[in-house]
């Protein structure tokens, strides 16, 4: 694609989709596109349910200007997404038959004569981009996730939104625990990465955080709890990132990865409160926020951010520049290669600035 189409010239067509869990932003991301798109006389084709939408002719329909307007501030994404692990290993029924999903993809890209993909996804979707490029398709990747997990990104979208919610949450649970003078073990989601946990944690004055990369002593723990009881403070509030783990231990898991579907974490609240509650003596309490942290609008940081992502995501598909994904490196969005990223996660650097700013709140870490 050039960056200046020819007078006459055949309209560009941009498919466009969103791959792996949701998090908000992702409709501002396809609203930024089409819009772009639009401006520079380019039509996007949204796919449904992620690659899903390339394997038959009827899961697809073009996206103008109106069918994008107002839902900036709309969670969720209108193309649907799907999150069954790699297409490149899957056989699959269509109405052409059984075939090598992977395959099926390509020949109906081609069939729908697109020029390009948008792909907006975490980093195993991202993985899948990269490998469709290698098979010829020119791809931008647009990083997403209320993880914040993705390599060569400051940020990715719905981080903030999830943690605004959970900070609220915390802020909730502070009122209570204090009128019965609880510890409350909130449990916030985030894989195997800390970042939804120490901000909401620092944000909602949490007097614990405990995160994946800091494994943790509960008797440490306890004796901070205890510490707070004889300063007159006789609450503690709890924050637990899903893949928490004890010295020596693993994180807790509710479901075994099995064929395409990865491990679903969950249920470190529940042994935390437990377990704090024989060390401690205290009533103690646990709460899981889940996937409420995935819903709900946008906040204006993630909004300006996915609205930037996708805009550029568009721009550098008319100038030819594919196998990317946009970054936001402050202040800049900027394109980074796309095998760059595949197979690394982004954790918390145990000697990150906001992990001693919370010791130096006297938060415990764990440790
Ligand atoms: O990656 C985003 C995320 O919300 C994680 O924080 C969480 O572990 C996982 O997705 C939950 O996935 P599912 O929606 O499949 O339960």
């Amino acid at each position: 694609m050039s960056a200046s189409q020819a007078p006459g010239a055949p309209r560009k067509r941009i498919g466009i989709l969103t791959g792996g869990g949701d998090a908000p932003g992702l409709n501002a991301v396809i609203r930024a596109a089409v819009k772009s798109a639009a401006n520079q006389h380019c039509d996007v084709i949204g796919l449904e349910d992620s690659f899903d939408g390339l394997i038959e002719a009827d899961r697809w329909r073009r996206l103008t200007p109106r069918d994008v307007t107002g839902i900036l501030r709309i969670g969720g994404t209108i193309l649907g997404t799907a999150n069954r692990g790699n297409p490149f290993a899957a056989q699959i029924q269509t109405t052409a038959g059984m075939r090598d999903y992977a395959a099926r993809c390509v020949e109906m890209y081609h069939h729908l004569t697109l020029d390009a993909l948008i792909v907006i996804g975490g980093d195993g979707t991202l993985a899948i981009a990269n490998d469709f490029h290698k098979q010829g398709l020119p791809i931008v990747g647009v990083p997403k996730t209320i993880d914040n997990d993705i390599v060569e990104t400051t940020n990715t979208f719905g981080f903030d939104t999830a943690v605004s919610f959970a900070t609220d949450a915390i802020d909730r649970l502070h009122v209570t625990a204090e009128a019965h003078h609880r510890v409350i073990v909130v449990e916030v989601m985030g894989r195997y990465a800390g970042w939804i946990a120490l901000y909401s944690g620092v944000a909602g004055g949490a007097d614990v955080i405990l995160i994946p990369e800091i494994p943790y002593d509960l008797e440490k723990v306890a004796r901070r709890i205890r510490d707070r009881d004889h300063m007159g403070a006789r609450f503690s509030i709890v924050v637990a990132a899903e893949g928490a783990k004890p010295i020596g231990g693993t994180h807790s898991v509710l479901k075994q990865a099995e064929g395409a579907f990865v491990e679903r974490l969950g249920g470190v609240a529940a042994l935390v409160a437990a377990e704090l509650e024989k060390l401690t003596g205290k009533e103690t309490r646990s709460v899981v926020l889940g996937h409420l942290q995935r819903g709900g609008a946008p906040t204006s940081f993630d909004r300006i951010l996915a609205t930037r992502f996708g805009a550029r995501a568009v721009e550098l598909l008319m100038e030819g520049t594919f196998d990317c994904m946009v970054a936001f490196h402050p202040p800049d969005i900027v394109a980074v290669p796309l095998a760059q990223i595949v197979g690394r996660t982004r954790t918390v650097p145990p000697d990150f600035d906001v992990i001693r700013t919370a010791r130096a709140m006297g938060i415990s870490m764990g440790d």
